[in-house]
């Protein structure tokens, strides 16, 4: 028993310091706010600033569903950083300015996150024999047309959540007549970790974006959707796809790749911004290992892009947009070898984090540490207790012949 108690020790040593990480990660508290459509009492349109005051800097989060669903992440060196919005001009067809942040020069980073388009393809082949075969697509469902539902309704001020809702108006093939694709935020006042799945670590520094699609009814009896997220940095700027891999699946069971767009340079904490997702999406409100659909992502698409307009990112960056931004792309799509998870039930859940700074990263669970300290202490143990008993043997045998000799 003393032995064990020796070999568990290392053991639970890093559970201390595990733990010890994950009080520091939740030790960063921010004081959150949600306004819906500040400074004005229209309701014809969508804008939610989210207000997240840290220690001697503020984080804005402005989310709109004019034009494309989009989101700016502002993040200031004040702590008393107002946002402005111009509601004529904003809604005019040039609202270059319209968005502001006061004082100006507090603002240290800005960039943004828009989600343009949902594809459908039919997947019946791609996933048989992968590259081999041309995805064929439907017509796109254009994002930046979607009539969506008043917010104000949804805001919930204890919980930090709302809930963006559209239809597609033109649905010329009735799939919205049943359907809605929702896009939830959630925002968070400190580090921790979702209580459901994909149970993505936070931290205060970031916010979670769920992109939902319900009874959306599919065009063809094998099809996939994928997302297309369209990312704006200022020039000099750019983001980078990254992909980390780890053997541990404790919090997200068969998942074990974390993806995520991180802007550089990131000489200092400075200037740095994540967009990261679990690559799985899940096909129930109740979220489970059972249906979980696997998410692919392209390779990032760098190349001399424009984004439509107006909106919010015009509105906040200018008009002249590709001139003096950085705008990439990535596509990701949900399902292929999971068969037709999203046929069964008509739901699909997507979950991503966006946030300021350096991006949480999961470091193994309690219990494969456990595992790992009782893996690495076993053969220890079993040599210990090897050496004793052949010591003991010997002896005994030495004993015992001792009296014949
Ligand atoms: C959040 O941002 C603040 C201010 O930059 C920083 O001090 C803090 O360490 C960050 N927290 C995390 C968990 O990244
Ligand atoms: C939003 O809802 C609240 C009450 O739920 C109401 O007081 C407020 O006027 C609404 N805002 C707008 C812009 O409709
Ligand atoms: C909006 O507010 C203005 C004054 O600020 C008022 O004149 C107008 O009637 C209000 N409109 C609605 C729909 O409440
Ligand atoms: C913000 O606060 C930190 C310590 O809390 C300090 O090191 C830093 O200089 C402050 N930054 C500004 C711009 O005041
Ligand atoms: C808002 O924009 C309109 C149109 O661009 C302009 O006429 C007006 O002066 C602006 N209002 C403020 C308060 O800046
Ligand atoms: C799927 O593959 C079969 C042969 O395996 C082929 O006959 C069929 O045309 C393919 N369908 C599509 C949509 O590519
Ligand atoms: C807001 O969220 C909290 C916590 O999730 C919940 O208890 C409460 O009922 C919600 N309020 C509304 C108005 O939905
Ligand atoms: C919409 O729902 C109704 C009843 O729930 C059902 O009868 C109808 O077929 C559905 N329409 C579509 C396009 O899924
Ligand atoms: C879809 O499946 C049904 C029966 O499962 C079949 O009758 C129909 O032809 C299929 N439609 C297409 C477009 O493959
Ligand atoms: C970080 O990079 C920016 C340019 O993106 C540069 O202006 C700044 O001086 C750099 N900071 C450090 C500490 O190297
Ligand atoms: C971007 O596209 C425009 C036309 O669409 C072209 O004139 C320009 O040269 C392109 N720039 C780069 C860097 O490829
Ligand atoms: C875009 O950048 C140019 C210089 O690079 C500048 O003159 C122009 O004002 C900028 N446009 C906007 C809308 O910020």
């Amino acid at each position: 028993m003393q032995g064990w108690g020796t070999l568990l020790l290392p053991g639970l040593c890093l559970l201390g310091s595990f733990s010890c990480l994950l009080a520091a990660a939740g030790g960063y508290r921010r004081q959150v706010t949600l306004q819906f459509n500040p400074g004005t009492n229209v309701s014809s349109v969508n804008l939610l600033h989210v207000r997240a005051v840290g220690r001697n800097d503020t984080l804005h989060y402005v989310w709109s569903t004019i034009g494309a669903p989009t989101v700016l992440l502002l993040y200031t060196r004040s702590p008393s950083s107002a946002l402005h919005v111009n509601w004529t001009k904003l809604l005019s067809a040039s609202p270059a300015g319209a968005i502001w942040i006061e004082p100006p020069g507090s603002v240290v980073y800005s960039t943004a996150v828009v989600f343009t388009k949902v594809f459908e393809y039919n997947g019946a082949n791609v996933s048989a024999s992968s590259k081999g075969w041309e995805k064929q697509f439907y017509p796109a469902y254009d994002l930046a047309g979607f009539s969506w539902q008043n917010l104000n309704r949804t805001l919930n001020q204890t919980a930090l959540t709302v809930t963006f809702q559209g239809v597609d108006t033109s649905d010329p093939g009735g799939a919205f007549r049943n359907g809605t694709i929702s896009f939830q935020v959630t925002a968070y006042e400190q580090g921790s970790r979702d209580g459901h799945l994909p149970r993505l670590l936070h931290t205060a520094n970031s916010s979670k974006v769920e992109f939902i699609m319900d009874k959306v009814a599919p065009r063809g009896n094998s099809s996939r959707f994928l997302l297309e997220v369209v990312t704006v940095e200022e020039k000099g700027r750019s983001k980078r796809l990254r992909s980390t891999w780890s053997i541990d699946d404790e919090f997200t069971p068969t998942i074990f790749e974390m993806a995520q767009l991180v802007s550089e340079p990131c000489n200092d904490s400075i200037g740095l911004s994540f967009f990261q997702w679990k690559t799985t999406a899940y096909g129930s409100k109740n979220a489970s290992r059972e249906n979980a659909i696997r998410c692919h992502y392209d390779p990032l698409q760098t190349s001399n892009r424009t984004l439509p307009g107006p909106s919010i990112v015009h509105a906040y960056f200018g008009e002249d947009l590709g001139r003096n931004l950085t705008v990439t792309a990535i596509n990701i799509s949900f399902g292929g070898e999971d068969g037709e998870v999203y046929a069964e039930k008509g739901y699909l859940s997507w979950s991503a984090l966006l946030g300021f700074g350096v991006p949480p990263e999961d470091t193994f669970s309690p219990l494969v540490i456990a595992i790992m300290a009782v893996a690495l202490g076993t053969p220890v143990v079993l040599l210990v207790a090897g050496g004793v008993v052949v010591l003991f043997t010997q002896r005994k045998r030495y004993s015992e012949y001792e009296p014949i000799n």
